[in-house]
């Protein structure tokens, strides 16, 4: 059999498909960028078919950009975006509403409810997560609320419930199969991790019937075949991870204490803790990093809704960058005499912060002020924030002590964010040769799951180091950035 594995990597902003060939090199690339809807303030929305349409027509591409064809393929691996959520009818396969993005904060009433009455709790002792509308499972609920004879028709089992993944695997299987993997299912506030499997309590408390769910499957698995008229032959999908459980695998994290951060539209960072269940008491996850085999490896980690999307907002909504790779140049001739803040808080805060009320906020604006320390301030705001969650890793977990940071993601091209993030980290951090990770790791899930990819040792013996930034920065100006930042954030927080 071929050693071709294809990865589709359905992210928040795009939707793309790789090809890699059994050196991990990318042979073939799609990619489809999709419109965002946004309602209302602090909703945003993803149109189902959009997801769909530009999957297929990324797949297609990867394919003939690759020149091979479906035959040639021996597996799919999907990653996606996470907890974005969507509601679909078994019978006709159409969604009951447009997915709801895990950005979206229109559950927050919810969610305090949820925590006014004393869930919280039970919710993290099961799930491992903090209770806020970024999960799937108030969303599920709000659906089953809002839209029309919705909460009738799931109970009678007409509806399915799916994260992208589940969704995708849906339509590619030509509707026979309705599973998920348990990284995604670990983030729907409606999982047990240590059992690893669906809660019927917590299922009680948000009212959503059992009926609607998928089959929770490890990430290695035959989810199933593609339907032949899609692509032109059938294709076997063996692996399903999200799209940041895939980066920590593509990072071939696989030791305890192994950490690594992927700068996408937002940025998440996973510790893998092992074995270990790491009970968080600085308001990170604790989470499962990925289940192979059986066998389930879990992690903390923290979780920042806005990262790349920053520098696209700096480039879209405010036009001070014309294009994102000119924020690190226009960064590195900022002032350095301007202490300019930019708290991010667009869709609220994430990690450590949890605050689905804060809204962005620019701080220390002088007459001297331009787009040039506009841009240092978002770039430094994503340094900022992982250095938040490291120290907050840091306090929970003496695994973490002195781990170096392996990262990934668009935002990680630019040397001088990188070099600021060493700097602010006071810890070093590893950029590697391949910096499509999360495809990689979602590639590899599948490749060895149909017997075509090397086992962890052989991928991890062949993850290789491209540069290793180390911290520059001077003891006083760290401390003194860091002040001006917690500062900044002081001010943002709702509440
Ligand atoms: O939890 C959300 C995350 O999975 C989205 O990732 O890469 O689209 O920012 P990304």
């Amino acid at each position: 059999m071929s050693g071709y594995v294809l990865a589709i990597d359905q992210g928040t902003t795009s939707s793309r498909a790789i090809v890699f060939d059994d050196g991990f090199r990318i042979v073939g690339v799609g990619q489809e960028e999709f419109p965002q809807h946004f309602p209302r303030s602090g909703w945003v929305e993803h149109d189902p078919e959009d997801i769909w349409r530009s999957v297929v027509a990324t797949v297609r591409t990867a394919l003939a950009d690759a020149s091979l064809s479906a035959s040639d393929i021996a597996a799919i691996g999907i990653t996606n975006q996470r907890e974005t959520a969507l509601i679909w009818d078994r019978d006709t396969g159409k969604p009951i509403h447009n997915a709801i993005v895990w950005q979206d904060r229109r559950t927050a009433d919810i969610c305090r409810k949820l925590v006014e009455d004393g869930a919280e709790p039970e919710i993290t002792a099961k799930t491992g997560l903090i209770v806020d509308p970024y999960f799937s499972g108030t969303k599920i609920a709000w659906m089953l609320d809002n839209v029309e004879g919705a909460r009738a028709k799931a109970e009678a089992g007409k509806l399915a419930f799916g994260t992208v993944d589940s969704f995708l695997l849906w339509r590619l299987t030509g509707g026979r199969v309705h599973a998920t993997d348990t990284t995604n299912a670990c983030r729907t506030m409606l999982f047990d991790i240590e059992a690893n499997a669906w809660d019927e309590e917590l299922l009680k408390l948000l009212n959503i019937p059992r009926a609607l769910l998928p089959e929770v499957k490890d990430c290695d698995n035959e989810f199933g075949v593609t339907e032949a008229s899609l692509f032109g032959a059938a294709i076997p999908v063996c692996g399903i991870a999200g799209d940041q459980h895939a980066a920590t695998l593509g990072q071939a994290c696989f030791a305890p204490g192994m950490l690594k951060s992927t700068y996408g539209t937002g940025c998440f960072a996973v510790l893998n803790t092992g074995d270990t269940r790491v009970p968080s008491s600085n308001r990170l996850l604790t989470t499962i990093a990925y289940r192979l085999s059986g066998k389930t490896a879990f992690a903390l980690e923290g979780s920042i809704f806005i990262a790349g999307a920053a520098v696209q907002w700096l480039r879209d909504g405010l036009g001070v960058v014309e294009r994102a790779e000119r924020s690190g140049p226009m960064a590195a001739a900022a002032d350095e005499a301007q202490d300019v803040y930019m708290v991010p808080a667009f869709t609220g805060l994430g990690a450590p912060w949890w605050d689905a009320e804060a809204r962005g906020a620019i701080y220390g604006l002088t007459r001297n002020t331009g787009p040039n320390e506009i841009a240092r301030a978002a770039l430094e705001a994503v340094c900022f924030q992982t250095a938040d969650l490291l120290s907050a890793m840091k306090k929970d977990w003496t695994g973490a002590s002195d781990t170096i940071l392996r990262v990934d993601g668009g935002m990680v091209a630019s040397d001088w964010t990188m070099q600021r993030l060493a700097d602010l980290l006071d810890a070093p951090v590893d950029r590697p040769v391949v910096l499509e990770t999360t495809a990689l790791g979602a590639a590899w899930v599948a490749g060895q799951k149909a017997g075509v990819w090397p086992d962890m040792a052989g991928f991890s013996e062949r993850w290789r180091l491209e540069r290793r930034f180390e911290p520059r920065m001077d003891a006083v100006t760290r401390g003194r950035k860091l002040e001006g930042w917690a500062d900044a954030v002081g001010r943002t927080l709702s509440r």
